[in-house]
């Protein structure tokens, strides 16, 4: 049996599949290199990439986009027809197309994969991902952060020891990382991002443009699908339009001063339709993106100063994500770091090589360099205490495998059990902003009145992302304890 071995970016607009052997190719999906991440679903049928990116127009409720922004929200689906989807089953779907023309490209009976996901994904959302890979009937050989994927890709080819700052903005999420390269070593100081921060929120800028014309000039709200008084399928016809317009203009003004955003017929209407037109500057566009801008400049800030790193330990700042392709991105990277950033000729494809390398890099030497990797956990663990509050067992930052522990008391005279509840994330005032795991109870505690037990409480995050939860009362002894595979 044939198996290939492959480095599969999953992303919220597109993906991208690469093999390593030797030299670099990529899987080709319609003769192109991406595949957009783009599912449509009609009368028991699905299609899954460009042809489904393409049937949004005429079917705008039969198509789903950017999937992966709600990866692991349990809230989250999408009704179309008879069925519903779930973000893990668009990612399914999404990997069932790539296994598909892998398995033919390479004469392969099976694939083996190095997924990457967002270093900032939760636990849970790594699971997800998983559960979809495995679903599609792929061997999952690592989950490898974004970030650290790229690092590789950028980092085999320089023979020195540097620390480098990797600001990745795609479709839909936003990760920076701090990654010390030594070696063959590649290892993770820093993480963190949005996963709600993207191209998407970029285009909508413009699309809200395009609502503001609409509304002056010809008095019509499409804020909402009730405001605007049209039929469902319209409006969606109508906003789906204005988002694949706006997208496009949105890379053009990456290279041009100003462009059009022109749409003929864009509403019809009894005394003739209505021929959409708006100029817009580079200008116009940054200045309406200033808030975006922020939160990049804030949470790069923020990684630097929680991994206690300055801008002069910074050797070299690397872009990836086709959204770094935005002008003021790299301004931005320019003000903060001082040093204009290396960005590769293809921002789009360097996650997916990084993470082909790693899928054999294991087992070959790549220019003499057997790759090893250290990762830090990108989220706190912890458990709840009194009153809602999250008490963080392991720090965010936390390099893994890792053990720590933490004592407790109880509250209430007399208490003969407690509870230990197992989270992920960073609100220590409400532990309902954070995510819930698991929960058990510890009984046989020392029966004594409250704040005099001593609960020993032990998380440990193995190197196979397993979380071993460890509680003992240290007067009795007694013990109870829990395994959780969080990722
Ligand atoms: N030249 C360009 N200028 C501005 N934006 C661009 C350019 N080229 C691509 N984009 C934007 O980049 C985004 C897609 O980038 P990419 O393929 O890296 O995302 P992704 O990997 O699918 O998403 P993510 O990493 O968030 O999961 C889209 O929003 C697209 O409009
Ligand atoms: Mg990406």
């Amino acid at each position: 049996m044939a198996k290939v071995l492959l480095g599969i970016d999953l992303g919220t607009t597109n993906t991208v599949c690469c093999r390593f052997d030797n030299s670099i190719d990529f899987v080709k999906f319609r003769g192109k290199d991406l595949l957009p991440s783009v599912l449509y679903y009609r009368d028991g049928k699905i299609i899954v990439g460009d042809a489904a990116r393409k049937k949004a127009i005429t079917y705008p409720g039969n198509v789903v986009f950017s999937s992966k922004t709600y990866m692991g929200d349990d809230e989250k689906n999408w009704k179309i027809q008879d069925k519903e989807f779930i973000p893990t089953e668009v990612a399914e779907e999404v990997l069932k197309e790539v296994v598909k023309e892998a398995k033919k490209a390479y004469n392969a009976d099976e694939c083996a994969a190095v997924i990457t996901v967002p270093a900032y994904f939760t636990s849970k959302q790594y699971r997800e991902t998983e559960k979809a890979a495995e679903a599609a009937g792929l061997e999952v050989i690592e989950l490898l952060p974004e970030p650290m994927a790229a690092s590789i890709a950028y980092g085999i080819d320089e023979n020195k020891d540097q620390t480098i700052f990797v600001i990745d903005i795609g479709g839909g999420t936003f990760d920076v990382s701090i990654l010390r390269i030594e070696g063959n070593e590649f290892k993770t100081i820093g993480v963190d991002g949005d996963r709600r921060l993207g191209g998407d929120d970029f285009d909508k800028v413009l699309v809200e443009l395009c609502l503001r014309q609409l509304r002056r000039d010809f008095g019509i709200n499409l804020s909402s699908q009730e405001k605007s008084g049209l039929d469902t399928i319209l409006y969606k016809q109508i906003m789906r339009k204005l988002q694949f317009e706006s997208e496009k203009a949105k890379i053009e003004l990456s290279v041009m001063e100003e462009t059009d955003i022109i749409i003929p017929s864009l509403i019809p209407r009894e005394n003739g339709a209505i021929n959409f037109q708006l100029h817009v500057t580079r200008s116009e566009f940054i200045d309406r993106s200033e808030e975006l801008i922020d939160r990049i400049e804030s949470i790069t800030r923020r990684c630097l100063a929680d991994s206690k790193c300055s801008v002069t330990d910074i050797d070299k700042v690397i872009l990836v994500g086709g959204s770094s392709n935005i002008l003021a991105v790299r301004e931005l990277v320019e003000k903060i770091f001082g040093q204009s950033p290396y960005s590769d000729k293809d921002l789009s494809k360097l996650v997916a090589i990084g993470a082909a390398i790693k899928a054999t890099g294991d087992k070959t030497l790549i220019k003499n360099k057997t790759i090893k990797v250290t990762n830090i956990l990108s989220h706190s663990f912890g458990t709840e205490v009194v009153n809602d509050r999250f008490s963080i067992i392991l720090p965010k930052g936390t390099e893994y495998p890792c053990k720590l522990s933490q004592t407790y008391t109880t509250v209430v005279d007399y208490q003969s059990s407690v509870r230990i509840g197992i989270y992920e994330g960073e609100d220590t005032e409400n532990i309902n902003n954070n995510f819930y795991y698991d929960e058990y109870n510890l009984d046989g505690i020392e029966k004594n009145l409250a704040g005099i037990p001593k609960i020993e409480v032990t998380f440990h995050f193995d190197k196979n992302k397993v979380l071993h939860v460890y509680s003992k009362d240290l007067k009795t002894g007694a013990n109870s304890n829990r395994e959780i595979k969080v990722r």
